[in-house]
């Protein structure tokens, strides 16, 4: 579905599907460069970077291996929990590894911080994150991200794999979401 598709449920389009593909490109010209040489693992972390792990990894023009990771951080409100917790973990063994987490959104960081130390801890040559997405105005713990897609407003956004309650993900732009319909 497109913005069109859905105008009374967003109050602002932020980023159209073709401002989003078109930065995608870039960041994996960048990602191309700075691994050349070296075998990169993607981890992505379900279910909200999907799009994006789909999207970046086929604008990569270097191979690429990719796994998987499951965290709850949010329940179906718009707030963080600040509870994390794993609820499918990697299939691959990440030691000695080039390991890149590919995020949807970096809101206040309780999520990604947790991620990178639980990873760190299981020794791979390299960690680095990738997010689509990041609010610098809700950052609550320092988390040192490498590509960013786009710095957004501190507000509830959808689409692009972000849900509310588990809609919108397939909305191909992203947008605020109206506070109607959470309220
Ligand atoms: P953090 O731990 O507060 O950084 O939150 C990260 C996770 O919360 C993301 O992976 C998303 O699943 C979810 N999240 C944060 N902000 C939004 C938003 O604006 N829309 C949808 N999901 C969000």
């Amino acid at each position: 579905m497109d913005a069109a598709d859905l105008s009374q449920d967003l109050s602002e389009v932020l980023h159209t599907r073709e401002a989003i593909d078109q930065r995608l490109v870039e960041l994996a010209a960048q990602i191309d460069s700075d691994y050349a040489g070296r075998d990169l693992l993607l981890v992505g972390v379900l279910n909200g970077a999907v799009m994006v792990m789909a999207d970046l990894s086929r604008s990569l023009k270097s191979h690429c291996t990719m796994d998987w990771m499951a965290i709850s951080s949010y329940g179906s409100g718009t707030k963080s929990s600040g509870v994390v917790r794993i609820l499918k973990d990697l299939t691959t063994d990440i030691s000695g590894k080039h390991v890149l987490i590919v995020e949807d959104i970096l809101d206040t960081g309780l999520t990604l911080s947790y991620l990178v130390h639980n990873l760190k801890s299981r020794e791979p040559a390299s960690i680095e994150v990738m997010t689509m997405f990041r609010k610098p105005e809700a950052a609550t713990t320092d988390v040192d991200v490498k590509y960013v897609g786009f710095d957004i407003p501190n507000k509830f956004v959808i689409g692009y794999g972000l849900d509310y309650a588990g809609r919108y993900r397939n909305l191909r732009d992203v947008g605020v979401l109206s506070p109607h319909v959470y309220e």
